[in-house]
């Protein structure tokens, strides 16, 4: 009975592979199905909240109601997270790269489904000549597996077994047995799939970001661990093979660059000028927990998108609450016993409760126990009023449940107080598009900055990441229900892992519409046209730090904007060289150097620099230096350059930043052709001890006909990295 579900976040590898488990002992307890009368979703003003029974017509000429909708299951896309990021079938990034056709994305991850319809090779163009890539065979996993989508499957654990020789690889191939990989590589190139769906919530067509790419999966993450030195061979294997592309989900925790085996990797991969895209890590939402804060990768945070996964609780009176839910089993209108349990901290008390509806409040964000403590026990089901930031991670129940918000549970709790025998009905399965506002930084995505390389930002973007539809693999288990362990195409899952692909897929597109750009400048078109505000214009919010708005060193620049970055206007770009000044500017020794170049060709010249030609700009005031006096001012230069298809003038708009003084000379910049470059100084004066610890703005660049908008975000900050 007792079912491990993992949340299959970011993997950690090497000794800290981290899969959270949660142990659930369910009783199940059927609700009785009746013929389906007509439901409402009633919005009302909470402050004349009926006290007592109320038929809907009522209800409806009442002095709080404010609206209603017949409850319709809503009919949402899948993976939605494409038309939430703007891509459309005529218009923009997708028809601009046919649909990132010829491009090859590797996926460095826990192998793949290759029977999955995401993998399918229909419409699919040939295979690239110049792919040196091959499907090797393995347990369960032959040459005819492999197709025009999933063009090279390999698989890496030389490392795993010379470090733990006992384990027993059942699954000696690429085959996932985890599904991690089935997910990201369908969230980043999967086929489209029609009628997809997670057992009635997020139902439509699936699809991934680059639906016409190629992909190749390198398997490195095994169910008994991962090791740094199998993420190199295939990393090495990906750049002979020929890939464009490379997403990452996994990550190490405090490491310097070159102990990196991303960071080592990376660096040869971008030397070739294929781009690597990373995720943050779900170690949110604290400063200083980023992974892969790598100056020559692209890192990835993660937020919410603007779909929910409702419930529906209707209370005896007749009114209605709309709550989040992602519980599988079938509707119910028999009305229930309905009992308020506090805290729902008392197991024991929990136990005596049968076959009613528990109302459980949480005040401390435990509401994590008291699905665990609702589970143990045989109620028929549950009611959460809780504010956590964390609901992601709790929504999928193996009894009925939803959510609500600590404000909309007031109904519910005074309901039950104000009536002799409470009881309520419970639907499930609604899928809600168009929810405001969205995108948000999610609470548990990593935050910078970058212990690894303090001087560039990092996160550099958002992207979708939690309760994200995708692809799944046979071999494990979806969800459990009551006793049962249940298998499905498709998963919904949550974590930064799932952001990486979106970006890598975004990628991949950009790489298909301009395939001579270097990784740097692709970066750059990504950085330079997220979007800092939400579905209301105003600007995102970080449900990690009580919806405020958001700082960059949560999200990085903000949203990914594939339409924008097709069109960036101007280039923030770099070489490899550069990247090598930056760690001479780091004082790494030329060993430390040469663990990360391979090359003893790279040397440091006089003066170094901490300073990259690099889309974002960060510095940390709070000087100790007594000597510096009341002032400090941090100094960068930058060079741009013109992809705009002709002449352009660009003028410097700096967001303000209480307390700080930010310079931009020139201010302007004129560009007679394509590719040139110009450069810029930006200066930013503050105070030698800041209050506040994050202080954030913005440099854009702004061109004449107003066509582009060039934006970095600025940080000052006191947080130590
Ligand atoms: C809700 O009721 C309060 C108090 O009667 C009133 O001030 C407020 O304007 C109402 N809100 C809406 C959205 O009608
Ligand atoms: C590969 O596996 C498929 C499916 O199991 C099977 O139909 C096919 O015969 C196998 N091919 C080879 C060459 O083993
Ligand atoms: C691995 O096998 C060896 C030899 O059989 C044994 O001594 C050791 O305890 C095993 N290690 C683990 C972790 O099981
Ligand atoms: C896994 O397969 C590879 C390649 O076929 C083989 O060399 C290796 O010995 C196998 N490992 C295990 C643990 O079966
Ligand atoms: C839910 O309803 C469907 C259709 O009536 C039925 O096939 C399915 O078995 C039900 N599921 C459960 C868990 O009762
Ligand atoms: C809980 O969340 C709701 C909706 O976001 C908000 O209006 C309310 O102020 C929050 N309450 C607390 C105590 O944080
Ligand atoms: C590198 O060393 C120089 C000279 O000792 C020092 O001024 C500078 O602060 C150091 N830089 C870093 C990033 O540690
Ligand atoms: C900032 O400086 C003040 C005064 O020197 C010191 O007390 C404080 O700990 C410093 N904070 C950080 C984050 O370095």
């Amino acid at each position: 009975m007792c079912k491990a579900i993992s949340n299959h976040l970011h993997l950690p590898f090497m000794a800290k592979l981290l899969l959270e488990l949660m142990c659930f002992f369910i009783t199940f307890s059927a609700l009785t199905s009746l013929p389906q009368p007509d439901t409402y979703i009633v919005h009302m003003n909470l402050s004349a909240m009926p006290k007592h029974t109320l038929e809907f017509t009522i209800l409806q000429n009442s002095p709080g109601y404010l609206s209603s909708i017949r409850d319709v299951p809503v009919i949402a896309h899948t993976t939605h997270t494409s038309r939430f990021l703007g891509l459309r079938l005529t218009t923009g990034a997708w028809p601009s790269s046919n649909f990132g056709k010829d491009v090859i994305i590797g996926l460095v991850d826990s192998g793949i489904w290759p029977e999955s319809e995401s993998f399918s090779d229909v419409g699919m163009g040939e295979v690239p000549a110049r792919w040196k890539g091959r499907c090797v065979e393995g347990t369960g996993f032959n040459y005819s597996m492999c197709n025009k989508k999933l063009i090279g499957a390999r698989f890496f654990n030389k490392g795993l077994l010379s470090n733990k020789p006992n384990v027993t690889v059942l699954m000696n191939s690429t085959r996932d047995t985890d599904g991690h990989g089935t997910h990201t590589s369908s969230t980043a190139a999967g086929n489209y799939v029609k009628g997809a769906s997670f057992f009635g919530y997020a139902k439509g067509t699936a699809r991934g970001m680059a639906p016409r790419s190629h992909l190749a999966m390198y398997k490195v993450l095994w169910d008994a661990g991962a090791y740094a030195s199998d993420v190199i061979a295939a990393i090495d294997q990906a750049i002979v093979d020929g890939v464009d592309v490379i997403s990452l989900s996994f990550g190490l925790d405090g490491v310097p660059l070159y102990e990196d085996p991303v960071a080592m990797a990376s660096f040869a991969a971008t030397e070739k000028g294929i781009f690597v895209g990373s995720s943050a890590g779900n170690e949110g939402p604290w400063f200083g927990t980023v992974h892969n804060g790598i100056p020559w990768i692209l890192n990835v945070a993660a937020g919410t998108i603007d779909r929910n996964f409702n419930g529906i609780i209707t209370l005896g009176n007749g009114v209605s609450l709309l709550g989040s839910s992602l519980y599988i089993g079938n509707s119910s209108q028999s009305r229930l016993p309905l009992v308020f349990m506090d805290a729902c901290d008392n197991l024991d008390k929990l136990k005596q409760v049968t076959d009613k509806v528990i109302v459980c409040e949480d005040k401390k964000e435990f509401v994590g126990i008291q699905v665990k403590n609702a589970a143990a026990s045989r109620v028929a089901g549950g009611v959460f009023i809780s504010n956590s930031s964390y609901l992601e991670f709790f929504v999928e129940t193996s009894f009925p449940a939803l959510f609500l918000h600590l404000q909309e549970g007031q109904a519910v709790i005074g309901y039950i107080k104000k009536t002799s025998n409470p009881t309520a009905s419970m639907q499930f399965k609604l899928t809600q598009v168009g929810g405001k506002p969205a995108p948000k930084v999610a609470a548990y995505s990593s935050r910078g900055p970058s212990s690894s390389c303090p001087s560039i930002l990092k996160p550099d973007i958002m992207a979708p990441g939690s309760l994200v539809l995708a692809s799944w693999t046979q071999t494990s288990p979806v969800t459990d229900f009551g006793a049962n362990d249940l298998f499905g195409e498709f998963n919904i899952i949550t974590g930064t892992s799932m952001a990486c692909p979106h970006a890598a897929g975004v990628a991949a597109i950009l790489k298909g519409a301009h395939p001579k750009w270097s990784p740097a400048a692709i970066r750059s078109a990504m950085i330079t046209t997220a979007d800092p505000f939400d579905n209301t214009l105003s600007a995102i919010k970080d449900l990690g730090d009580h919806d405020k708005p958001a700082s960059p060193l949560a999200m990085g620049a903000g949203h990914i904007n594939p339409n924008k970055a097709l069109d960036p206007g101007l280039i923030y770009d770099a070489t490899t060289e550069d990247y090598v000044k930056l760690l001479c500017g780091m004082n790494y020794s030329a060993e430390q150097i040469q663990m990360i170049t391979k090359s003893s060709s790279y040397k440091c010249s006089n003066p170094s620099s901490l300073d990259l030609n690099y889309p974002s700009f960060i510095a940390f005031f709070n000087a100790t230096d007594a000597s510096l006096g009341k002032k400090l001012v941090h100094n960068f230069q930058r060079t741009v350059t013109n992809v705009g298809d002709r002449k352009a003038h660009y003028t410097a708009k700096v967001a303000p930043m209480t307390g700080f003084k930010v310079n931009v000379v020139p201010n302007r910049l004129f560009f007679e052709h394509k590719y040139e470059k110009r450069n810029y100084k930006l200066s930013i004066e503050g105070p030698k001890v800041m209050k506040e610890l994050v202080v954030h703005g913005s440099l854009s660049w702004v061109d004449a006909e107003g066509r582009h908008v060039v934006r970095s975000p600025v940080v000052v900050t006191r947080v130590k990295p």
